[in-house]
Protein backbone atom coordinates (compact mmCIF):
# COMPACT_ATOMS: atom_id res chain seq x y z
CA UNK A 1 0.00 0.00 0.00
CA UNK A 2 1.14 3.53 -0.69
CA UNK A 3 2.18 5.09 2.59
CA UNK A 4 -0.17 8.19 1.30
CA UNK A 5 -3.34 6.22 0.70
CA UNK A 6 -2.81 5.02 4.03
CA UNK A 7 -3.21 8.23 5.77
CA UNK A 8 -6.57 8.85 3.84
CA UNK A 9 -10.03 7.17 5.01
CA UNK A 10 -12.58 5.06 3.47
CA UNK A 11 -14.45 7.22 0.75
CA UNK A 12 -11.56 9.62 -1.19
CA UNK A 13 -12.99 12.22 -3.85
CA UNK A 14 -10.45 13.83 -6.17
CA UNK A 15 -12.09 16.15 -7.92
CA UNK A 16 -10.53 19.63 -10.19
CA UNK A 17 -10.32 22.11 -8.73
CA UNK A 18 -9.44 25.36 -11.87
CA UNK A 19 -10.84 24.44 -15.52
CA UNK A 20 -10.50 20.64 -15.76
CA UNK A 21 -7.71 18.90 -16.91
CA UNK A 22 -5.48 19.30 -14.09
CA UNK A 23 -4.25 15.86 -14.02
CA UNK A 24 -7.13 14.16 -11.97
CA UNK A 25 -6.50 10.60 -14.29
CA UNK A 26 -3.10 10.21 -13.47
CA UNK A 27 -3.78 10.66 -9.43
CA UNK A 28 -6.66 8.16 -9.77
CA UNK A 29 -4.47 5.64 -11.73
CA UNK A 30 -1.77 6.37 -9.03
CA UNK A 31 -3.68 5.55 -5.93
CA UNK A 32 -6.15 2.98 -7.70
CA UNK A 33 -4.10 -0.08 -6.36
CA UNK A 34 -5.55 0.45 -2.45
CA UNK A 35 -9.54 1.12 -3.66
CA UNK A 36 -11.71 -2.05 -4.19
CA UNK A 37 -14.11 0.85 -6.51
CA UNK A 38 -13.75 3.61 -8.50
CA UNK A 39 -16.42 5.69 -9.35
CA UNK A 40 -17.15 8.23 -11.83
CA UNK A 41 -19.82 10.55 -10.44
CA UNK A 42 -20.68 13.47 -13.00
CA UNK A 43 -19.95 14.33 -16.50
CA UNK A 44 -19.52 12.83 -19.45
CA UNK A 45 -17.74 12.06 -22.55
CA UNK A 46 -16.64 15.61 -22.58
CA UNK A 47 -13.90 14.62 -20.22
CA UNK A 48 -10.53 13.33 -21.03
CA UNK A 49 -8.47 11.86 -18.25
CA UNK A 50 -4.67 10.85 -19.53
CA UNK A 51 -2.82 8.15 -18.32
CA UNK A 52 0.37 6.73 -19.13
CA UNK A 53 1.30 3.20 -18.38
CA UNK A 54 4.52 1.19 -19.03
CA UNK A 55 4.57 -1.15 -22.30
CA UNK A 56 4.41 -4.69 -20.91
CA UNK A 57 5.88 -5.91 -24.15
CA UNK A 58 8.55 -2.76 -23.98
CA UNK A 59 9.23 -1.72 -20.43
CA UNK A 60 11.34 1.32 -21.76
CA UNK A 61 8.13 2.80 -23.38
CA UNK A 62 4.79 4.73 -22.29
CA UNK A 63 1.75 3.69 -23.43
CA UNK A 64 -0.49 6.93 -23.51
CA UNK A 65 -4.85 6.21 -22.58
CA UNK A 66 -6.98 8.65 -22.68
CA UNK A 67 -10.50 7.77 -20.82
CA UNK A 68 -13.74 9.95 -21.79
CA UNK A 69 -16.05 7.33 -19.42
CA UNK A 70 -14.26 4.54 -17.92
CA UNK A 71 -12.64 5.42 -14.41
CA UNK A 72 -9.01 5.97 -14.50
CA UNK A 73 -8.81 2.83 -11.89
CA UNK A 74 -9.68 0.17 -14.59
CA UNK A 75 -5.97 -0.84 -14.82
CA UNK A 76 -6.23 -1.91 -11.54
CA UNK A 77 -7.36 -5.38 -12.18
CA UNK A 78 -8.29 -5.66 -8.60
CA UNK A 79 -10.75 -3.17 -8.03
CA UNK A 80 -14.29 -2.90 -9.64
CA UNK A 81 -15.18 0.84 -11.51
CA UNK A 82 -18.82 1.98 -11.36
CA UNK A 83 -20.57 4.83 -13.49
CA UNK A 84 -22.18 6.38 -11.49
CA UNK A 85 -26.00 8.07 -11.96
CA UNK A 86 -24.90 11.77 -11.89
CA UNK A 87 -22.93 10.84 -15.47
CA UNK A 88 -24.49 11.56 -19.16
CA UNK A 89 -23.24 8.26 -20.91
CA UNK A 90 -22.47 8.04 -24.44
CA UNK A 91 -22.68 4.00 -24.68
CA UNK A 92 -21.12 3.78 -27.93
CA UNK A 93 -17.49 5.63 -26.51
CA UNK A 94 -17.84 3.19 -23.52
CA UNK A 95 -17.81 0.22 -25.56
CA UNK A 96 -15.17 1.58 -27.37
CA UNK A 97 -12.64 2.27 -24.09
CA UNK A 98 -13.68 -1.61 -23.51
CA UNK A 99 -12.57 -2.66 -26.77
CA UNK A 100 -9.94 -1.05 -26.81
CA UNK A 101 -8.93 -2.50 -22.94
CA UNK A 102 -9.60 -5.32 -23.98
CA UNK A 103 -7.31 -5.67 -26.77
CA UNK A 104 -4.58 -4.46 -24.86
CA UNK A 105 -5.65 -7.51 -21.98
CA UNK A 106 -7.23 -5.70 -19.77
CA UNK A 107 -9.86 -7.84 -17.83
CA UNK A 108 -13.19 -5.68 -17.85
CA UNK A 109 -15.61 -8.95 -17.73
CA UNK A 110 -17.27 -8.46 -14.12
CA UNK A 111 -15.38 -5.68 -13.68
CA UNK A 112 -17.12 -2.68 -14.92
CA UNK A 113 -20.70 -1.84 -13.87
CA UNK A 114 -23.22 1.43 -14.72
CA UNK A 115 -25.94 2.92 -12.16
CA UNK A 116 -29.40 1.73 -13.64
CA UNK A 117 -30.06 5.45 -13.11
CA UNK A 118 -27.31 7.25 -14.92
CA UNK A 119 -28.91 8.89 -17.95
CA UNK A 120 -28.36 8.04 -21.43
CA UNK A 121 -26.48 10.13 -24.38
CA UNK A 122 -27.53 10.00 -27.83
CA UNK A 123 -25.90 11.38 -31.41
CA UNK A 124 -29.03 13.83 -31.08
CA UNK A 125 -27.49 15.31 -28.28
CA UNK A 126 -24.30 16.06 -29.95
CA UNK A 127 -25.96 17.18 -32.97
CA UNK A 128 -28.16 19.81 -30.41
CA UNK A 129 -25.05 21.04 -28.88
CA UNK A 130 -23.81 22.10 -32.21
CA UNK A 131 -26.71 23.62 -33.50
CA UNK A 132 -27.23 25.87 -30.22
CA UNK A 133 -23.07 26.60 -30.31
CA UNK A 134 -23.99 27.99 -33.30
CA UNK A 135 -27.02 30.11 -32.64
CA UNK A 136 -25.39 31.38 -29.90
CA UNK A 137 -22.18 33.13 -32.38
CA UNK A 138 -19.93 35.27 -30.72
CA UNK A 139 -21.77 34.31 -27.35
CA UNK A 140 -20.65 30.52 -28.34
CA UNK A 141 -19.37 28.61 -24.85
CA UNK A 142 -16.75 26.66 -26.72
CA UNK A 143 -18.04 23.60 -25.51
CA UNK A 144 -17.03 19.48 -26.46
CA UNK A 145 -19.92 19.13 -28.46
CA UNK A 146 -20.06 16.01 -27.04
CA UNK A 147 -24.05 16.41 -26.17
CA UNK A 148 -23.41 17.25 -22.52
CA UNK A 149 -25.64 20.41 -22.00
CA UNK A 150 -28.73 18.83 -24.22
CA UNK A 151 -28.70 15.60 -22.49
CA UNK A 152 -28.27 17.31 -18.71
CA UNK A 153 -31.23 19.78 -20.27
CA UNK A 154 -33.33 16.48 -20.97
CA UNK A 155 -32.79 15.06 -17.23
CA UNK A 156 -33.87 18.10 -15.70
CA UNK A 157 -36.81 18.88 -18.20
CA UNK A 158 -37.67 15.40 -16.67
CA UNK A 159 -37.89 13.85 -20.43
CA UNK A 160 -34.64 12.52 -19.91
CA UNK A 161 -33.82 8.61 -20.89
CA UNK A 162 -32.17 6.47 -18.19
CA UNK A 163 -30.06 2.86 -18.43
CA UNK A 164 -32.61 0.91 -16.72
CA UNK A 165 -35.06 1.84 -19.81
CA UNK A 166 -32.40 -0.25 -21.82
CA UNK A 167 -34.30 -3.10 -20.49
CA UNK A 168 -38.03 -2.96 -21.82
CA UNK A 169 -36.26 -2.13 -25.50
CA UNK A 170 -39.69 -1.45 -27.21
CA UNK A 171 -40.78 1.39 -24.52
CA UNK A 172 -37.35 2.69 -24.71
CA UNK A 173 -37.46 3.26 -28.28
CA UNK A 174 -41.26 5.12 -28.60
CA UNK A 175 -39.76 7.36 -26.03
CA UNK A 176 -36.41 7.59 -27.83
CA UNK A 177 -38.31 8.33 -31.09
CA UNK A 178 -40.60 10.86 -29.18
CA UNK A 179 -37.86 12.55 -28.17
CA UNK A 180 -36.45 13.14 -31.56
CA UNK A 181 -39.68 14.24 -32.91
CA UNK A 182 -39.80 17.20 -30.15
CA UNK A 183 -35.85 18.00 -30.88
CA UNK A 184 -36.65 18.34 -34.88
CA UNK A 185 -39.71 20.18 -34.09
CA UNK A 186 -37.79 22.51 -31.88
CA UNK A 187 -34.84 23.24 -33.77
CA UNK A 188 -35.91 22.29 -37.30
CA UNK A 189 -35.00 18.93 -39.51
CA UNK A 190 -31.87 17.92 -38.87
CA UNK A 191 -29.97 14.96 -40.30
CA UNK A 192 -30.09 11.80 -38.08
CA UNK A 193 -30.64 8.03 -38.57
CA UNK A 194 -32.31 7.35 -35.84
CA UNK A 195 -33.01 3.64 -36.86
CA UNK A 196 -28.90 3.35 -37.05
CA UNK A 197 -28.45 4.53 -33.79
CA UNK A 198 -31.49 2.30 -32.43
CA UNK A 199 -29.41 -0.72 -34.04
CA UNK A 200 -26.69 -0.05 -32.43
CA UNK A 201 -27.68 0.52 -29.20
CA UNK A 202 -30.22 -2.72 -29.07
CA UNK A 203 -27.09 -4.61 -29.50
CA UNK A 204 -25.04 -2.54 -26.42
CA UNK A 205 -28.28 -3.15 -24.59
CA UNK A 206 -28.11 -6.60 -24.57
CA UNK A 207 -23.76 -6.55 -23.84
CA UNK A 208 -24.34 -3.73 -20.87
CA UNK A 209 -26.91 -6.08 -19.32
CA UNK A 210 -24.94 -7.89 -16.44
CA UNK A 211 -23.39 -4.52 -15.93
CA UNK A 212 -26.29 -2.63 -14.52
CA UNK A 213 -26.94 -2.38 -10.84
CA UNK A 214 -28.57 0.05 -8.34
CA UNK A 215 -25.21 2.09 -7.93
CA UNK A 216 -26.23 3.69 -4.94
CA UNK A 217 -27.29 0.50 -2.93
CA UNK A 218 -24.10 -1.30 -4.47
CA UNK A 219 -21.79 1.20 -3.04
CA UNK A 220 -23.23 1.72 0.32
CA UNK A 221 -23.39 -1.99 0.62
CA UNK A 222 -19.85 -2.06 -0.25
CA UNK A 223 -19.34 0.82 2.56
CA UNK A 224 -20.89 -1.49 4.97
CA UNK A 225 -18.74 -4.36 4.49
CA UNK A 226 -15.61 -2.27 4.94
CA UNK A 227 -14.41 -1.88 1.35
CA UNK A 228 -12.86 1.67 0.37
CA UNK A 229 -13.81 3.71 -2.21
CA UNK A 230 -12.40 6.17 -4.83
CA UNK A 231 -14.28 8.78 -6.51
CA UNK A 232 -13.00 10.30 -9.83
CA UNK A 233 -14.45 13.52 -10.40
CA UNK A 234 -14.77 15.15 -14.43
CA UNK A 235 -13.81 18.99 -15.18
CA UNK A 236 -12.95 21.79 -12.47
CA UNK A 237 -15.04 23.69 -9.94
CA UNK A 238 -14.77 26.58 -12.82
CA UNK A 239 -16.79 24.80 -15.02
CA UNK A 240 -19.39 23.99 -12.07
CA UNK A 241 -22.39 24.66 -13.23
CA UNK A 242 -23.55 26.83 -9.97
CA UNK A 243 -20.05 27.95 -8.88
CA UNK A 244 -18.04 28.22 -11.93
CA UNK A 245 -17.94 31.23 -14.22
CA UNK A 246 -21.31 30.94 -15.64
CA UNK A 247 -22.36 30.54 -18.23
CA UNK A 248 -19.18 29.39 -19.46
CA UNK A 249 -19.17 26.45 -17.93
CA UNK A 250 -20.60 22.57 -18.23
CA UNK A 251 -23.88 21.56 -17.08
CA UNK A 252 -23.36 19.40 -13.85
CA UNK A 253 -21.85 20.33 -10.61
CA UNK A 254 -17.85 19.13 -10.52
CA UNK A 255 -17.61 20.67 -7.17
CA UNK A 256 -18.20 18.09 -4.42
CA UNK A 257 -22.05 18.32 -4.19
CA UNK A 258 -22.03 16.39 -7.90
CA UNK A 259 -20.31 13.83 -6.21
CA UNK A 260 -22.69 13.08 -3.21
CA UNK A 261 -25.87 13.54 -5.97
CA UNK A 262 -23.45 11.68 -8.36
CA UNK A 263 -23.27 8.52 -6.70
CA UNK A 264 -25.62 8.79 -3.64
CA UNK A 265 -23.20 8.22 -0.82
CA UNK A 266 -23.62 10.57 1.54
CA UNK A 267 -22.22 13.71 2.40
CA UNK A 268 -20.78 12.29 5.45
CA UNK A 269 -19.22 9.62 4.41
CA UNK A 270 -16.52 11.61 2.57
CA UNK A 271 -13.14 11.04 4.67
CA UNK A 272 -10.96 12.75 2.09
CA UNK A 273 -11.65 15.22 -0.33
CA UNK A 274 -8.36 15.68 -2.91
CA UNK A 275 -8.20 18.84 -4.72
CA UNK A 276 -5.90 18.73 -8.02
CA UNK A 277 -3.92 21.91 -9.05
CA UNK A 278 -1.85 22.16 -12.03
CA UNK A 279 1.11 24.34 -11.15
CA UNK A 280 -0.08 27.15 -13.52
CA UNK A 281 -3.30 27.44 -14.74
CA UNK A 282 -5.39 26.41 -18.26
CA UNK A 283 -8.49 26.69 -20.08
CA UNK A 284 -10.10 25.11 -23.14
CA UNK A 285 -13.37 26.71 -24.36
CA UNK A 286 -14.29 30.04 -24.21
CA UNK A 287 -14.73 31.89 -21.31
CA UNK A 288 -13.26 34.69 -18.62
CA UNK A 289 -9.17 33.51 -17.33
CA UNK A 290 -7.97 36.59 -15.19
CA UNK A 291 -4.22 35.21 -15.05
CA UNK A 292 -4.19 34.30 -18.73
CA UNK A 293 -0.74 34.90 -20.65
CA UNK A 294 -0.91 36.39 -23.89
CA UNK A 295 2.78 36.19 -25.00
CA UNK A 296 5.33 33.78 -25.53
CA UNK A 297 5.18 32.52 -22.09
CA UNK A 298 2.24 31.44 -22.15
CA UNK A 299 2.85 29.71 -25.54
CA UNK A 300 6.14 28.57 -24.11
CA UNK A 301 3.98 26.97 -20.81
CA UNK A 302 1.87 25.43 -23.44
CA UNK A 303 4.36 23.81 -25.64
CA UNK A 304 6.27 22.50 -22.38
CA UNK A 305 3.09 21.45 -20.78
CA UNK A 306 1.66 20.13 -23.80
CA UNK A 307 -1.40 21.66 -23.35
CA UNK A 308 -3.93 20.88 -26.15
CA UNK A 309 -7.23 19.40 -24.72
CA UNK A 310 -7.33 15.69 -24.35
CA UNK A 311 -10.92 15.52 -25.86
CA UNK A 312 -10.76 17.90 -28.55
CA UNK A 313 -7.43 18.70 -29.67
CA UNK A 314 -7.77 22.40 -28.89
CA UNK A 315 -4.91 24.07 -27.71
CA UNK A 316 -5.36 25.08 -24.28
CA UNK A 317 -5.27 29.05 -22.79
CA UNK A 318 -2.14 29.30 -20.26
CA UNK A 319 -1.76 31.61 -17.54
CA UNK A 320 -0.21 32.16 -13.73
CA UNK A 321 -1.30 29.88 -10.76
CA UNK A 322 -3.88 31.75 -9.64
CA UNK A 323 -4.54 31.55 -5.94
CA UNK A 324 -8.00 33.43 -5.72
CA UNK A 325 -9.22 30.46 -7.81
CA UNK A 326 -7.70 27.65 -5.65
CA UNK A 327 -8.58 29.64 -2.39
CA UNK A 328 -12.85 29.71 -3.63
CA UNK A 329 -12.27 26.24 -4.92
CA UNK A 330 -10.72 25.48 -1.45
CA UNK A 331 -13.72 26.57 0.42
CA UNK A 332 -16.39 25.24 -2.22
CA UNK A 333 -14.66 21.68 -2.06
CA UNK A 334 -13.34 21.88 1.41
CA UNK A 335 -10.11 20.15 0.58
CA UNK A 336 -8.20 18.03 2.36
CA UNK A 337 -5.49 18.47 0.45
CA UNK A 338 -4.13 19.25 -2.53
CA UNK A 339 -2.20 17.23 -5.67
CA UNK A 340 -0.15 20.48 -7.14
CA UNK A 341 0.24 19.16 -10.78
CA UNK A 342 2.94 19.80 -13.78
CA UNK A 343 5.56 21.43 -11.21
CA UNK A 344 8.55 19.88 -13.87
CA UNK A 345 6.56 22.61 -16.46
CA UNK A 346 7.51 25.64 -14.89
CA UNK A 347 11.59 24.79 -14.76
CA UNK A 348 13.67 27.16 -16.53
CA UNK A 349 11.49 30.02 -16.11
CA UNK A 350 13.20 32.75 -14.60
CA UNK A 351 10.41 34.44 -12.42
CA UNK A 352 7.36 32.93 -11.49
CA UNK A 353 3.97 34.84 -10.38
CA UNK A 354 0.86 33.43 -8.42
CA UNK A 355 -2.36 35.80 -8.75
CA UNK A 356 -2.96 36.72 -5.37
CA UNK A 357 -6.73 38.63 -5.88
CA UNK A 358 -8.43 40.95 -7.90
CA UNK A 359 -9.19 44.36 -7.61
CA UNK A 360 -12.35 46.03 -9.19
CA UNK A 361 -12.35 49.84 -9.42
CA UNK A 362 -9.71 50.06 -7.06
CA UNK A 363 -11.33 47.75 -4.50
CA UNK A 364 -10.36 44.55 -3.25
CA UNK A 365 -13.08 41.93 -3.92
CA UNK A 366 -13.45 39.55 -0.84
CA UNK A 367 -15.24 37.27 -3.12
CA UNK A 368 -15.11 35.67 -6.47
CA UNK A 369 -17.48 38.07 -8.63
CA UNK A 370 -20.35 36.27 -9.93
CA UNK A 371 -20.77 39.03 -12.82
CA UNK A 372 -18.69 38.02 -16.05
CA UNK A 373 -18.43 41.92 -16.52
CA UNK A 374 -17.01 42.32 -13.37
CA UNK A 375 -14.24 39.22 -14.18
CA UNK A 376 -13.53 40.99 -17.24
CA UNK A 377 -12.43 44.42 -15.72
CA UNK A 378 -11.18 43.07 -12.50
CA UNK A 379 -6.75 44.33 -12.09
CA UNK A 380 -5.29 40.99 -11.21
CA UNK A 381 -2.58 41.23 -7.75
CA UNK A 382 0.48 38.83 -8.19
CA UNK A 383 3.63 37.82 -6.15
CA UNK A 384 6.11 37.28 -8.04
CA UNK A 385 8.60 34.66 -7.02
CA UNK A 386 12.64 33.47 -8.49
CA UNK A 387 12.39 30.40 -10.81
CA UNK A 388 14.64 27.54 -10.71
CA UNK A 389 16.52 25.97 -13.41
CA UNK A 390 17.00 22.29 -12.66
CA UNK A 391 15.19 19.71 -14.15
CA UNK A 392 12.83 18.23 -11.41
CA UNK A 393 11.68 15.63 -13.47
CA UNK A 394 13.97 12.51 -11.58
CA UNK A 395 12.94 14.16 -7.97
CA UNK A 396 11.41 12.32 -5.39
CA UNK A 397 12.00 13.67 -2.44
CA UNK A 398 10.57 16.69 -1.14
CA UNK A 399 13.49 18.21 -0.13
CA UNK A 400 15.51 17.28 -2.83
CA UNK A 401 13.59 19.87 -5.08
CA UNK A 402 15.08 23.25 -5.40
CA UNK A 403 14.57 25.73 -2.93
CA UNK A 404 13.27 27.90 -5.26
CA UNK A 405 10.56 25.43 -5.81
CA UNK A 406 10.45 24.67 -2.58
CA UNK A 407 9.45 28.47 -1.80
CA UNK A 408 6.79 28.06 -4.98
CA UNK A 409 4.73 25.34 -3.45
CA UNK A 410 4.41 26.58 0.18
CA UNK A 411 3.23 29.73 -1.07
CA UNK A 412 0.86 28.54 -2.87
CA UNK A 413 0.13 26.47 0.50
CA UNK A 414 0.28 29.85 2.37
CA UNK A 415 -2.26 31.26 0.26
CA UNK A 416 -4.83 28.49 0.14
CA UNK A 417 -4.60 27.49 3.77
CA UNK A 418 -4.67 23.74 3.03
CA UNK A 419 -1.83 20.69 2.76
CA UNK A 420 0.09 20.37 -0.59
CA UNK A 421 0.09 16.26 0.44
CA UNK A 422 1.75 15.16 -3.16
CA UNK A 423 3.67 17.01 -6.27
CA UNK A 424 3.36 15.84 -9.85
CA UNK A 425 6.81 16.53 -11.76
CA UNK A 426 6.18 14.54 -15.07
CA UNK A 427 3.44 12.21 -16.94
CA UNK A 428 4.33 8.45 -15.78
CA UNK A 429 2.99 6.89 -12.48
CA UNK A 430 6.35 7.16 -11.07
CA UNK A 431 6.76 10.89 -11.21
CA UNK A 432 5.49 12.17 -8.08
CA UNK A 433 6.77 13.74 -4.75
CA UNK A 434 4.87 12.45 -1.65
CA UNK A 435 5.50 14.53 0.91
P1 LIG B 1 -7.53 15.38 -16.30
O1 LIG B 1 -8.63 15.66 -17.25
O2 LIG B 1 -7.60 16.18 -15.06
O3 LIG B 1 -7.37 13.92 -16.00
O4 LIG B 1 -6.19 15.85 -17.04
P2 LIG B 1 -5.80 15.59 -18.57
O5 LIG B 1 -5.42 14.18 -18.74
O6 LIG B 1 -6.83 16.15 -19.48
O7 LIG B 1 -4.57 16.56 -18.74
C1 LIG B 1 -3.46 16.49 -17.89
C2 LIG B 1 -2.22 16.26 -18.76
O8 LIG B 1 -1.08 16.49 -17.98
C3 LIG B 1 -2.10 14.84 -19.27
O9 LIG B 1 -1.49 14.86 -20.52
C4 LIG B 1 -1.18 14.18 -18.23
O10 LIG B 1 -0.45 13.10 -18.79
C5 LIG B 1 -0.28 15.32 -17.88
N1 LIG B 1 0.24 15.31 -16.52
C6 LIG B 1 -0.38 14.99 -15.35
N2 LIG B 1 0.43 15.22 -14.30
C7 LIG B 1 1.57 15.71 -14.81
C8 LIG B 1 2.78 16.17 -14.22
O11 LIG B 1 2.96 16.21 -13.00
N3 LIG B 1 3.76 16.62 -15.08
C9 LIG B 1 3.61 16.63 -16.43
N4 LIG B 1 4.59 17.10 -17.18
N5 LIG B 1 2.46 16.22 -17.01
C10 LIG B 1 1.48 15.78 -16.21
P1 LIG C 1 -11.72 16.98 -17.65
O1 LIG C 1 -12.51 16.00 -16.84
C1 LIG C 1 -11.42 20.87 -19.64
C2 LIG C 1 -15.15 22.81 -20.81
C3 LIG C 1 -15.29 22.92 -22.32
C4 LIG C 1 -16.14 24.17 -22.40
C5 LIG C 1 -17.07 24.03 -21.20
C6 LIG C 1 -18.44 23.43 -21.53
O2 LIG C 1 -10.91 16.35 -18.72
O3 LIG C 1 -10.97 17.92 -16.79
P2 LIG C 1 -19.24 21.00 -22.24
O4 LIG C 1 -18.82 20.12 -23.38
O5 LIG C 1 -19.04 20.38 -20.90
O6 LIG C 1 -20.62 21.54 -22.42
O7 LIG C 1 -18.26 22.27 -22.34
O8 LIG C 1 -16.41 23.18 -20.29
N1 LIG C 1 -14.86 21.44 -20.32
C7 LIG C 1 -13.65 21.00 -19.99
N2 LIG C 1 -12.45 21.59 -20.07
N3 LIG C 1 -11.50 19.63 -19.12
C8 LIG C 1 -12.71 19.01 -19.02
O9 LIG C 1 -12.87 17.82 -18.43
C9 LIG C 1 -13.84 19.70 -19.49
N4 LIG C 1 -15.16 19.39 -19.54
C10 LIG C 1 -15.77 20.47 -20.04
O10 LIG C 1 -14.06 23.09 -22.94
O11 LIG C 1 -15.35 25.31 -22.17
MG1 LIG D 1 -8.92 16.29 -19.23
Amino acid sequence: MNSYTQSLGQVVTVLGSQWGDEGKGKLIDVISEDYEIIARAAGGANAGHTIYIKDPQNPSKQLKFIFHLIPSGIFNENCSCVIGNGVVLELPTLMEEIDLLKEHGVKTDGRVFISDRTHLLFKYHKIIDGIQEEMKGDEKVGTTKRGIGPCYTDKVRRNGIRVHELLDFDTFEKKYRANLEMFKRMYSHFGHDADAELAELKEIAERIKPMIIESSYFLNKALEDGKKILIEGANGAMLDIDHGTYPFVTSSNSTVAGVISGTGIAATKITNVIGIMKAYTTRVGEGPFPSELFDGLGKQIQETGGEYGSTTGRPRRCGWFDAFVGKYSTQLNGFTEINLTKLDVLSGIPSLKIATGYKHDGKQLDSFPSSLEILGKVEVDYVEMPGWDEDISTVRNYNDLPEAARNYVEKIEELLGCKIASIGVGVAREDMIFR
